[in-house]
């Protein structure tokens, strides 16, 4: 339920989506990935993990997102990151907004295209003692499939390394 409990009657209907999100209306759900993820860096050993999302709206003209990553083997939580995906009005233009557990912060935009999304940071901050290499860029992709699957890919640039692939996923519709 997307409301303060207690605020509302717990049989309160689920909110209208707001007209503006329509266009990532395909976006929408609880995805488990499925083949787990595939990590890969130069400076890595190539990893697997296991991802939980969750994208939801509450009638705003915005998507709020969770992203919580797993190790495939013994569950222990990874990477997590939480935010909003904005559509500017009328156009296909999309903001990204993302906390990240690592100390990052960090602002994308792009387009979306039908059943995709590219965008590219424009800001990333971080805490004062965040681990390095520091992240420089970031660009993801996310798609539906034609097997009604979602699919992310990220990479990133480092300030040991240039843009690269660090993440690809396929979550299923759980
Ligand atoms: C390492 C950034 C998401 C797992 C790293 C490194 C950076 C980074 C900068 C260090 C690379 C190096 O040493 O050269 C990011 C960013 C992410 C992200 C910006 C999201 C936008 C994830 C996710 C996972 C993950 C979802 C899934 C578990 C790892 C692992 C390592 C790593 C296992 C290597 C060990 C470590 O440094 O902790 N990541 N990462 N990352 N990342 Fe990510």
């Amino acid at each position: 339920v997307p409301y303060l409990s207690g605020l509302l009657p717990p049989s309160h209907e689920p909110p209208k989506m707001n007209p503006v999100v329509e266009p990532l209306s395909w976006m929408l759900g609880t995805w488990l990935s499925d083949p787990p993820g595939v990590g890969t860096f130069p400076t890595l050993q190539p990893f697997q993990y296991l991802e939980e999302v969750h994208i939801s709206h509450v009638g705003q003209p915005m998507l709020n997102f969770s992203f919580n990553s797993f190790h495939p083997d013994t569950h222990k939580p990874m990477h997590r990151e939480c935010g909003f995906i904005r559509l500017k009005p009328d156009t296909n233009k999309v903001a990204f907004i993302s906390a990240q557990n690592t100390g990052i912060v960090e602002v994308e935009e792009g387009e979306v295209n039908g059943h995709e999304l590219c965008i590219s940071s424009h800001s990333v901050s971080r805490i004062s003692f965040a681990k390095e290499p520091h992240v420089e860029q970031i660009t993801r992709k996310f798609r539906l499939n034609s097997e009604g699957k979602l699919e992310q890919t990220v990479s990133m640039a480092t300030t040991t390394q240039p843009m690269t692939q660090h993440l690809h996923i396929t979550y299923k519709k759980v």
